[in-house]
C-alpha cells in the first residue's frame, strides 16, 4: 500500500500568506498542516509516500526533508493544479498497481486513518471514502446515500442544494481500478478533473465503493478561520511541556520550546504553545494561541491567534482571533505624525 499526499494548488483563499508559501506548510500548533497527514499515513503502517507538489515545489521538499520520517518519500511534480483526479494521473507511474490512500495535505483528521484503512481492507472495496456531518455542505463534495443508508448513490461537488449534510473528507482509499476512472472522466465546469466524478464513475460501473463516518473532528484548512479553528482543536489536546526556566505566571496547559526567554511580568494562559527562541516581555498570551519560533513580543496581549515564526510585535495593544504571517512587524508608533502607518501586502485584512 502507498500514500499519495497532495501539496500542490495555489491556496488562493489563504492569501496573502500563500503568496510566499505553500498553504499546506502553514503551521497549526507550530507544526505544518502537511505533517499531520504524513504522520497519519505512517501511523497506519504505510511507508511509501508520494507527495504531489506544484507552484512552491522546492519549499515543500525542503520543509518535509527537514525532518526524519519512517518512510520513503518521493516528490511528484504536478505543474498546474488541474484537479484531484489529475494528481492521480500525474502519479500513475509512482503508484503502479498498488492500492493507495490519497490524502489532501490541507486536511487534519483528529482520529487518524487506522480504522478507516481497516474498513477499506476488510470490506474488499474498490474505493472507500470518509464522510463527516457538516453545517455547510455547499462548500464540499457531498454524498447521497441509498434509502437504507448502506451504500453511496451519488456524489456531487459543491452542490447549491445539498442532498445531505455528509461532506466528503479529503481522504480516499483506492484500488488500481481508479486509474481507469480518472482516465475516463472529463473536466468539470471549473475545468478540473474532479475526484468525486472519478468515484461516481466507479459507482456507475458497478465497482464497490464503501464509506466510513468520522467520529471526532475533521478540518479542511482552506481559509484563515479554518486555520484558527484547527489551532483551537489541536491545542485542546496538548499536554504541558515547559523546556525553559521562567518566572512568568503560567496557567493551564502550555508548551514552551527550548531557547525561549520569558520574563517574570509575562502571563500565559493555556492552552498555548510558544516556539523556540521566542522572547516575551511584559506580555499576556491568552488561550488558543500559537507563537512560532523566534518571535519577539513586548507589552502586548495576544489571544486565540496564530503567529508565524520571526514576527515582532511591540506595544500593539490587544490582538485577538488573528493569523499573522512570517517576519511581520507590528508596533505602536511614538513619533509624529501619530496614526497607523501601514505597509500591508495584497489581499491582507486588517480589522482595527
Ligand atoms: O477537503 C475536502 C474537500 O476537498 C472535498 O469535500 C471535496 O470534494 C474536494 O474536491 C476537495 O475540495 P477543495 O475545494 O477543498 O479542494 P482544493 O482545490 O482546496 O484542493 C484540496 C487540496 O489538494 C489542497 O491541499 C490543494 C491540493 N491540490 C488541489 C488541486 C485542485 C493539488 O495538489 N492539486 C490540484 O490539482
Amino acid at each position: 500500500m502507498k500514500a499519495l499526499i497532495l501539496s500542490g494548488g495555489h491556496g488562493t483563499r489563504l492569501r496573502p500568506l500563500t503568496y510566499s508559501q505553500q498553504k499546506q506548510l502553514i503551521p497549526v500548533a507550530n507544526k505544518p498542516v502537511l505533517f499531520y497527514a504524513i504522520e497519519d499515513v505512517i501511523e497506519a503502517g504505510i511507508h511509501e509516500i508520494g507527495i504531489i507538489v506544484g507552484p512552491n515545489a522546492e519549499q515543500v521538499k525542503k520543509t518535509v526533508l527537514s525532518r526524519e520520517w519512517d518512510a520513503e518519500i518521493e516528490f511528484i511534480y504536478q505543474g498546474e493544479p488541474k484537479g484531484l483526479a489529475h494528481a492521480i494521473l500525474v502519479a500513475r507511474d509512482y503508484l503502479g498497481d498498488d492500492d493507495f490512500v490519497m490524502y489532501l495535505g490541507d486536511n487534519i483528521l483528529r482520529e487518524g486513518i487506522v480504522r478507516h484503512l481497516e474498513h477499506f481492507k476488510k470490506g474488499n472495496f474498490d474505493a472507500s471514502i470518509l464522510l463527516c456531518e457538516v453545517e455547510n455542505p455547499q462548500q464540499f463534495g457531498v454524498a447521497e446515500l441509498s434509502e437504507d443508508g448502506r451504500t453511496i448513490k451519488r456524489l456531487i461537488e459543491k452542490p447549491k442544494v445539498p442532498p445531505s449534510n455528509l461532506a466528503l473528507v479529503g481522504i480516499y482509499f483506492f484500488r488500481p481500478i481508479v486509474h481507469e476512472a480518472v482516465a475516463s472522466i472529463k473536466p468539470s465546469w471549473r475545468n478540473e478533473l474532479e475526484i468525486t466524478d472519478a468515484i461516481q464513475w466507479l459507482i456507475d460501473h458497478g465497482y464497490k465503493v464503501g464509506w466510513t463516518k468520522v467520529e471526532h473532528w475533521w478540518k479542511d484548512t482552506g481559509k484563515p478561520e479554518d486555520i484558527l479553528d484547527a489551532n483551537r482543536l489541536i491545542l485542546d489536546d496538548i499536554e504541558t511541556d515547559i523546556r525553559i526556566h521562567t518566572n512568568a505566571r503560567i496557567h493551564g496547559r502550555v508548551i514552551i520550546e527550548e531557547g525561549a526567554q520569558i520574563d517574570g511580568s509575562t502571563v500565559i494562559k493555556g492552552p498555548a504553545i510558544i516556539g523556540r527562541n521566542c522572547v516575551l516581555r511584559n506580555t499576556y498570551i491568552g488561550p488558543y494561541t500559537s507563537i512560532g519560533d523566534s518571535c519577539v513580543i513586548e507589552n502586548t496581549e495576544i489571544e486565540d491567534s496564530v503567529i508565524l515564526e520571526g514576527s515582532e510585535i511591540r506595544n500593539a495593544g490587544r490582538i485577538v482571533e488573528s493569523l499573522i504571517g512570517r517576519g511581520v512587524k507590528i508596533m505602536n508608533s511614538d513619533n509624529h505624525p501619530l496614526g497607523r502607518k501601514l505597509v500591508v501586502g495584497d489581499n491582507s485584512q486588517l480589522i482595527l
